[in-house]
């Protein structure tokens, strides 16, 4: 079983710890009653109160709309309403003013405090969308250009992509010279099928597009991947399903430099929490089968994944350092949630 010694340094970094825990989960309380409303000027004084109280930037709450209307995939792909029997595509007005994430779940100093940027528009947006039911797959807003703009860049030679969506991964990779081609897998053939019918003629290329009616985790395995030169997997809408998700692709064990996660950082922000609760419970000699019985299905098989890695290890940890890593270091997390645990 690893070890955390007791001594000065140590102990700090735990109540430092814990600390940032208690921050985050006021932070978002705080923040919680402004989201999604059109802000009055009182409103984002307070607004910016809060983010000040908790050590964020200082900047305006409104944003360039020039992120949007520069992007070329909102510029050049327009779509109206049309219902599929699954899915359908619509376009929702965000009234000016309408305070929301601009990004997915980012860490603020070198704790656990994680956070989503927010901001407004000064002018009333008309946003398309595909939906499925109550879930709302993609549209090109700021939080999707923000957080794919990583996997936007990487892209190049044959690029493959799980999730289709509104397909704005695969036009951004088009247009880019050093994109040869562009693979995709897509599970559902509602989405495939209104996709080539009113978004593919719009996309203005020679260059080839598959799209491939399957399931992410039929493809998903190292002989397939290892036929791109970068792969992007996005079959989730959010964290939260994206954990369960992302979980499962670990536990099949690929490891291959070329293949990202969409919101990768945003979705291990929720995994650092039990991993750190964990290392508490441990420096404070409390009963880890308590804690873990103490936890929803979720979290319990997280802690339950936490306790067979952190089992298995011998190492002392003497330093912040060394805590720190074992909370934030991506390869870490990924070993972690490969380890299979029974449900
Ligand atoms: C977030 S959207 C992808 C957005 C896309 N990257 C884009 O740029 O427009 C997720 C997509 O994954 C699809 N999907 C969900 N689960 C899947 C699975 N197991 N296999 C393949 N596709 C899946 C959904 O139908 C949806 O079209």
């Amino acid at each position: 079983m690893i070890t955390i010694e007791k001594n000065p340094e140590t102990k700090s970094a735990i109540s430092a710890i814990m600390q940032s825990m208690f921050d985050q989960r006021n932070y978002l309380a705080d923040i919680l009653e402004y989201l999604e409303k059109p802000l009055t000027p009182g409103m984002e004084r307070q607004v910016e109160g809060i983010l000040k109280k908790y050590g964020m930037h200082g900047g305006s709450l409104a944003l360039d709309e020039r992120i949007l209307t520069d992007n070329p995939y909102f510029r050049n792909i327009s779509f109206d309403k049309v219902d599929f029997p699954t899915v359908k595509y619509s376009k929702d007005v965000i009234p000016k003013r309408t305070l929301m994430n601009t990004d997915f779940n980012r860490q603020l100093g070198k704790y656990l405090f994680h956070y989503h940027p927010v901001g407004y528009f000064n002018i009333d947006l008309a946003m398309p969308s595909l939906k499925e039911g109550n879930i709302t797959w993609m549209s090109p807003a700021p939080s999707e250009i923000i957080s794919m703009a990583e996997g936007i860049e990487k892209g190049s030679g044959k690029c493959l992509t799980m999730g289709l969506g509104i397909g704005f991964l695969p036009y951004m990779w088009l247009l880019k010279d050093s994109v040869e081609s562009v693979t995709v897998i897509e599970h559902n053939k509602d989405v495939i099928d209104l996709f080539n019918k009113v978004i593919r003629p719009q996309f203005n290329t020679v260059k080839n597009l598959e799209i491939i009616h399957g399931d992410a985790y039929e493809y998903f395995n190292e002989e397939y991947l290892r036929g791109f030169d970068y792969a992007y997997i996005d079959f989730w809408e959010s964290n939260e399903d994206g954990l369960d998700d992302y979980i499962r692709l670990m536990e099949k064990k690929v490891d291959l430099p070329h293949v990202d996660y969409w919101i990768e950082g945003s979705i291990l922000s929720l995994v650092k929490q039990i991993v750190a609760l964990y290392l508490i419970t441990l420096y404070q000699g409390r009963s880890i089968t308590d804690f873990i019985t103490s936890l929803d299905d979720d979290n319990r098989r997280l802690a339950r994944k936490a306790n067979k890695f952190f089992k298995r290890r011998t190492d002392v940890i003497s330093t912040e350092e060394e805590l720190l890593h074992l909370i934030h270091d991506r390869n870490v997390l990924r070993d972690m949630l490969s380890v299979p645990v029974s449900m």
